[in-house]
């Protein structure tokens, strides 16, 4: 199936368009509509239903879909920035049932760093690539050789030397927005995240994303590693692609 919805849901707005998985481009236009308050599941749901009712009322297409929480088995096993229900919740069913179509679920960071590899900034790399994106969160994702390795989840990392708050508590976009941080002190806190991951990880390549990673040069050139450490290409589409392009539907 070479057309496949793709849903980004966030804390603050949910997204989609039609997407072409061979080429990573949208197949339809982007709709972005608020989150509803409180993303309480059932909200939620409806909201993608409705979505996926205006982009394709043939109801023909799969529908791949994103979150800002660990998915293990289809099962939500975190919440960040929605509602604590979720937590337990048979994600994938749900989803399912509201919609009468075959989903796929995933997690944000995952989706996006995997748009990344198949269409962006990473693609085709070999080796590991790490993908964090910079927004409300702080989301990341490991790709090696291709594969993607669910649910890293290393923005929550503690950082030393901060009294151990995490990656995400000091250094999320949010934080720089809330704190006033000049782009400086932003990365010189960034600077001590990725030196952390390059230590503990490895990669060949780091990318970042999130809707902040427009600004690149403002703050990806003061920070310095041994590997090279790259703006994504699709910003905050990335997980829109990434949740369609996991959804590997067979007919
Ligand atoms: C969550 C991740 C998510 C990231 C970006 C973090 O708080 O724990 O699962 O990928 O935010 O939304």
């Amino acid at each position: 199936m070479t057309l496949t919805i793709g849903i980004d849901i966030g804390g603050t707005g949910i997204k989609a368009a039609i997407v072409n998985v061979v080429t990573g481009e949208f197949a339809s236009e982007k709709i972005k509509v608020a989150t509803p308050e409180g993303a309480f599941p059932g909200d939620v749901a409806r909201v993608c239903h409705d979505l996926v009712e205006e982009l394709d009322p043939q109801g023909t297409l799969p529908v791949g879909l994103c979150f800002p929480f660990v998915i293990v088995d289809d099962v939500a096993r975190s919440a960040s920035n929605v509602d604590a229900s979720w937590i337990g919740l048979k994600v994938g069913d749900l989803m399912e049932a509201t919609m009468e179509r075959r989903v796929h679920v995933a997690n944000d960071a995952d989706a996006a760093g995997f748009a990344e590899y198949k269409f962006g900034a990473a693609k085709g790399h070999e080796g590991l690539v790490l993908v964090t994106t910079l927004g409300t969160g702080i989301g990341s994702a490991l790709i090696y050789n291709g594969v993607l390795v669910p649910n890293s989840e290393l923005g929550h990392i503690p950082i030393p030397g901060y009294r151990n708050r995490t990656a995400e508590q000091l250094a999320a976009n949010v934080v720089r927005e809330r704190k006033r941080l000049s782009w400086k002190r932003w990365a010189a806190r960034l600077q001590v995240f990725y030196s952390l991951l390059e230590k503990l990880f490895s990669p060949s390549l780091f990318i970042v994303g999130g809707g902040v990673s427009k600004h690149y040069e403002n703050f990806l050139p003061l920070i310095s590693l041994r590997a090279p450490i790259l703006p994504a290409q699709h910003f905050n589409d990335a997980g829109i692609l990434g949740a369609a392009a996991l959804a590997e539907f067979t007919e």
